[in-house]
């Protein structure tokens, strides 16, 4: 009797969610139906001009973010109907007034489209987005998305050229500021969180920005880290450690995608009909696709098409929407079609995409709707923003090491030295795009430990020397006031812009002198914490050795300086891990944590094996690797079967305790290797975290639940699956330290 009134009240229920599904299918429907026949109606009235008109972008004049070669009269182009979309133009005044033109101006009015790249803030700045990765946190990285979202849209701005997802191993690339490191598997829920962020669940709501999905793909490949380089890699390395992200950007429904300015394999992005495929017939992406900053036009210079018109016929071939800073669309296409060589029917489908965009987010009911001078006042930079913003900041911060319990300091230390180019500096520390983010508006460090020390502490400050210079005039006082100091807080690291786009490094030493510095410092033979500033991992083997505390703080934005000033004198302890690993010397690189075994792994104490002579095998810092000014214990490690089949689910139990004095954020990581395959297969690989809170002598179990399609692959016929075999799981604080078991997977 019990059992019926059980399987009824479960078919009443399964016919519920049914019904609403159903009814959520056929409004979802209906809505798609009525935003296509608007299209339609646009599209019906439009001559062929006007359509690639709206296949065309080009930049605002007071900012480039790429090289211009004439002084293309932009606003004709405007006037004319010769442009869809503007990126580089921020503001509410500016946008209206450009908004005001085109449609005052041009024969049909359609709005334009704004976009600007917003990548880790737009007034109120974020950590830069590896250093936010470090928190391993994926509803603030939302949330800090999310309020870049409401700054830019109050400031008119319609779309974001954000997150760019790509996977680096190279250190050297400037650009690995902006992605989330270097492992797939985080990175997908980086892309995810992030698009979440941006774009909310409704793009026609006035505070969420379309969002692009950049660039696609393996940018983060380029040989020897040198930016817009060539990528080669095979196809199963590109879709399994590359492609994840832009795959879970496509799940989470991002706007639209950009194209990256490097080959792969022997075919630019911008022309690569196998990207363009994998794209939309096997992810059933829909959106708009956009080259990168004349990223059409460098075909020729590529050396794949001898003009624009052949650089033209393969960007439209490979899906490119809408061309970016190039004019090579409005150049061109009109006589391509004219002579029957790109159908007017491809034209039609790129146009659709952008007027369905624009449709979507509101532009043809209001387009002034993003241009409320009000909003814009009230919202940038508010209070909320700052204290995200610290908060993301804080929960960035990589604590790399602490002998003797140096940190936390005592807020009453008596006799405090600051010392170090970066000490004092508002500027550098809002890292490279830093959307319209000011360096008034920001807190140094130097600032942020005033507001934290008791009154009493007498803090003396030197910048000792520039970022990069080689003038030493500085190192006497800053020397002499280390020596009357209790603790020494050294300040080092890179300017903003030596990381970013055009920004690579062949060398990932401290700039300048600064090295010579800290060494100048250490030789007082007082305690001194270095406190690192940079868009990168850099080497720092010697001051590894030698000093005994390092903050890693990478360039953490607006609150930057109240935020440091937080983790040091221990208002927050410490809790990000790297996503990126740390290599002794540049020479070292490429060092990543999910490479392959080799016939001969490198181990440090013998000849023939895969190794250097005058390096470590292990990297400076692994990958995850991260302190806390607590400890935490990992105990137990069980599995509850040692077999299973395809259809199965292991749970992997593991007890962690906080061990320590303060309470704690621990972030636990689990790792699988898939001992032999088919295709050889990485050391270890990342599959799950929790980032868990613990008090002192606190312990919780953590389950993670491995289940077969985390266990996939492409195999030696490049089909993903999962091969049967032996496996090894492995949880830990980091990549390199873990409790190990051996599981079986069966048929
Ligand atoms: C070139 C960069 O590669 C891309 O990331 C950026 O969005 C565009 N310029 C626009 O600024």
């Amino acid at each position: 009797m019990k059992g019926d009134k059980h399987f009824i009240f479960i078919i009443a229920l399964i016919a519920l969610i049914s019904g609403a599904c159903r009814n959520k299918n056929i409004q979802q429907n209906q809505e798609d139906y009525i935003l296509e026949r608007k299209v339609d109606s646009v599209l019906a009235l439009m001559t062929l001009e006007e359509k690639i008109g709206q296949m065309s972008q080009l930049s605002g004049r007071w900012e480039f973010t790429g090289p211009v070669s004439d002084d293309h009269p932009y606003m004709d182009d405007v006037k004319n109907g010769r442009v869809g979309s503007m990126l580089n133009i921020t503001g509410v005044k500016q946008t209206r007034e450009l908004q005001r033109i085109t449609l005052s101006e041009t024969r049909l009015g359609i709005p334009l489209l704004f976009g600007y790249d917003i990548i880790h803030g737009y007034k109120t700045i974020f950590p830069v987005p590896l250093a936010e990765a470090c928190s391993w946190d994926l509803d603030l990285i939302e949330n800090s998305a999310r309020i870049a979202a409401e700054e830019g849209t109050a400031a008119g701005i319609h779309w974001t050229f954000a997150p760019m997802v790509d996977i680096a191993r190279d250190p050297r690339w400037g650009r690995i500021m902006e992605g989330a490191g270097e492992d797939p598997y985080l990175g997908a829920l980086v892309a995810r969180a992030r698009v979440r962020g941006y774009q909310g669940d409704d793009l026609s709501n006035i505070n969420t920005l379309a969002a692009c999905a950049k660039h696609y793909a393996a940018y983060g490949a380029a040989e020897g880290g040198r930016d817009y380089n060539t990528t080669d890699m095979s196809e199963r390395t590109l879709r399994e450690i590359y492609l994840p992200p832009f795959k879970s950007a496509t799940e989470e429904g991002v706007a639209t995608f950009m194209k990256s300015f490097n080959e792969l394999n022997g075919i630019p992005a911008s022309a690569n009909r196998m990207l363009d495929y994998i794209l939309r017939e096997e992810w059933g992406f829909k959106g708009m696709v956009v080259s990168d900053w004349n990223s059409v036009g460098e075909l020729i210079p590529h050396g794949i098409a001898r003009n624009k018109k052949e650089a033209a016929i393969l960007a439209m071939r490979a899906g490119i929407d809408m061309d970016m800073q190039g004019n090579v669309y409005n150049e061109v296409l009109q006589e391509l079609v004219e002579n029957k060589i790109i159908p007017e029917k491809k034209i039609d489908e790129s146009v659709r995409k952008i007027l369905r965009l624009k449709f979507q987010l509101g532009l043809f009911d209001d387009p002034y709707r993003y241009c409320n001078e009000k909003r814009e006042q009230e919202l940038l930079l508010n209070h909320e923003y700052r204290l995200a913003a610290r908060k993301a900041a804080r929960e960035s911060i990589v604590l790399l090491k602490n002998e003797g319990h140096l940190l936390p300091l005592d807020k009453n230390i008596r006799r405090l030295a600051i010392i170090g180019p970066l000490a004092d500096n508002r500027y550098d520390i809002l890292g490279e795009w830093r959307g319209r983010g000011e360096a008034k508006d920001a807190v140094s460090l130097l600032e942020g430990i005033k507001l934290k020390v008791d009154a009493r502490t007498k803090i003396a400050y030197s910048e000792g020397c520039s970022i990069s210079g080689e003038d030493r005039s500085g190192f006497k006082q800053a020397i002499s006031i280390a020596r009357k100091a209790d603790a020494i807080l050294l300040v080092v690291g890179e300017s903003a812009n030596m990381a970013g786009e055009g920004h690579s490094r062949s060398s990932l030493d401290l700039p300048g002198i600064q090295h010579e510095l800290v060494k100048e410092i250490y030789n007082i033979g007082k305690p001194v914490i270095m406190i690192l500033m940079n868009g990168r991992p850099l080497a720092i083997h010697w001051e590894n050795e030698h000093l005994p505390a390092i903050l890693e703080t990478w360039q953490l934005g607006t609150e930057a300086g109240n935020a440091i000033a937080d983790v040091i004198f221990g208002d927050y302890n410490p809790s990000g891990k790297l996503v990126v690993s740390f290599p002794h010397v540049t020479g070292q690189i490429p060092v990543y944590y999910n490479h392959k075994n080799t016939g001969r792994p490198g181990t440090n104490d013998y000849r023939f094996n895969s190794k250097y002579l005058d390096n470590p095998v292990e990297p400076l810092y692994p990958f995850g690797y991260g302190l806390s000014y607590t400890s935490f214990s990992y105990s137990n490690l069980r599995l509850s079967t040692d077999t299973i089949s395809m259809k199965d689910t292991l749970e992997v139990r593991v007890t962690i305790k906080n061990t320590g004095k303060y309470s704690g954020e621990e972030i636990v990581q689990l790792y699988v290797r898939d001992l032999f395959g088919s295709v050889t297969r990485p050391v270890k690989e990342l599959k799950d975290f929790r980032k868990i809170h613990l008090d002192p002598d606190e312990e919780q179990d953590i389950i993670f639940r491995i289940h077969t399609d985390m266990l996939k692959f492409y195999d030696i016929h490049m089909h993903r699956k999962a091969e049967p075999g032996h496996f090894h799981v492995m949880t830990g604080p980091n990549s390199a330290e873990y409790l190990q078991q051996e599981f079986i997977l069966i048929h």
